[in-house]
């Protein structure tokens, strides 16, 4: 009896994790700082909020802990909790956003972490658009650059985290943020996963993740587009957009479970999972 050719992985198990999630109350595309953004349509609130619910939902549903943080009117962006903070094993830095649409969402996440029970939030002096662009592996900080995050944060990162930073350089205006076109999957010290998108980035940076990462699942120009890559790990089960479902398979051969979740409304606003999602 020959072996089968494709040997499918066994199962993966996740770990309980605690998020973060801010209620899309006041969720609009009223401007446009990314490609993904038409403020010529208007947002369905109650369809955002009925996907936003479902999210949650969806990870109480696999074990994990979602905390809130009150959404404050005026900004529309603030559902996108990743863009909060970055936080690896309780050190937290905060960030500064590029746009000053956003500026003001740096304070009630610093404010929200520093009230329960993070000890410092280090306000960055270089534009850092937390865990959207700055997204651990377990043994590396993986840093995005070039449309929001400036270089000279990921040196801030290195130093203020004291984990080791690679800088990745983001080429299409798309894939704004790290998060929209590169997904860890598993964040074990010894045995780092992603899957990505290679266009969304610059050649040098293509070899680079190459080197680092030679098992990793390459993800299709159609599960990029969908947003497909902004999906959230847990180690074992990976929350994504429902139109990923090639990614879903891929994931599924390597042993991990995909869960679909329908975030329409929310990708108008470039948005997905992921970018709803800060992990604590
Ligand atoms: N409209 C938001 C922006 O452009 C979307 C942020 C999505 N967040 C993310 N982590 N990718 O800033």
């Amino acid at each position: 009896m020959s072996l089968p050719l494709q040997l499918v992985s066994p199962p993966r198990v996740g770990t309980a994790r605690r998020y973060l999630m801010c209620p899309p109350w006041y969720f609009a595309v009223s401007y446009a700082i990314n490609p993904w953004m038409d403020p010529t349509r208007p947002i369905d609130a109650t369809l955002a909020m009925k996907q936003w619910t479902a999210l949650v939902d969806t990870y109480r549903a696999l074990g994990h802990t979602v905390e809130l943080i009150n959404p404050e009117p005026g900004l529309p962006d603030m559902v996108f909790a990743a863009n909060g903070a970055t936080v690896i094993d309780g050190t937290v830095l905060g960030v500064r956003f590029r746009n000053a649409e956003r500026a003001a969402e740096a304070q009630h996440y610093r404010n929200w972490l520093l009230a329960h029970s993070v000890p410092d939030v280090v306000i960055p002096s270089a534009v850092n658009e937390g865990a959207g662009d700055l997204m651990w592996t377990g043994s590396l900080l993986l840093a995005g650059a070039g449309f929001r995050t400036e270089q000279a944060a990921h040196q801030e990162a290195q130093e203020v985290l004291g984990v080791p930073v690679v800088s990745l350089q983001l080429v299409d205006p798309r894939y704004y943020h790290l998060d929209t076109c590169l997904l860890v999957l598993d964040d074990s010290p010894d045995s780092p996963l992603i899957a990505y998108y290679p266009p969304a980035f610059s050649p040098g940076t293509q070899r680079v993740l190459t080197r680092l990462f030679p098992d990793a699942v390459i993800a299709s120009t159609a599960d990029a587009a969908c947003l497909g890559l902004n999906g959230v790990s847990d180690g074992g089960s990976v929350v994504l957009p429902v139109e990923a479902q090639n990614l879903g398979r891929a994931l599924a051969a390597r042993g991990f479970e995909p869960i679909f979740v329908d975030v329409s409304e929310l990708r108008r606003a470039g948005g997905g999972p992921k970018c709803c999602t800060l992990a604590l």
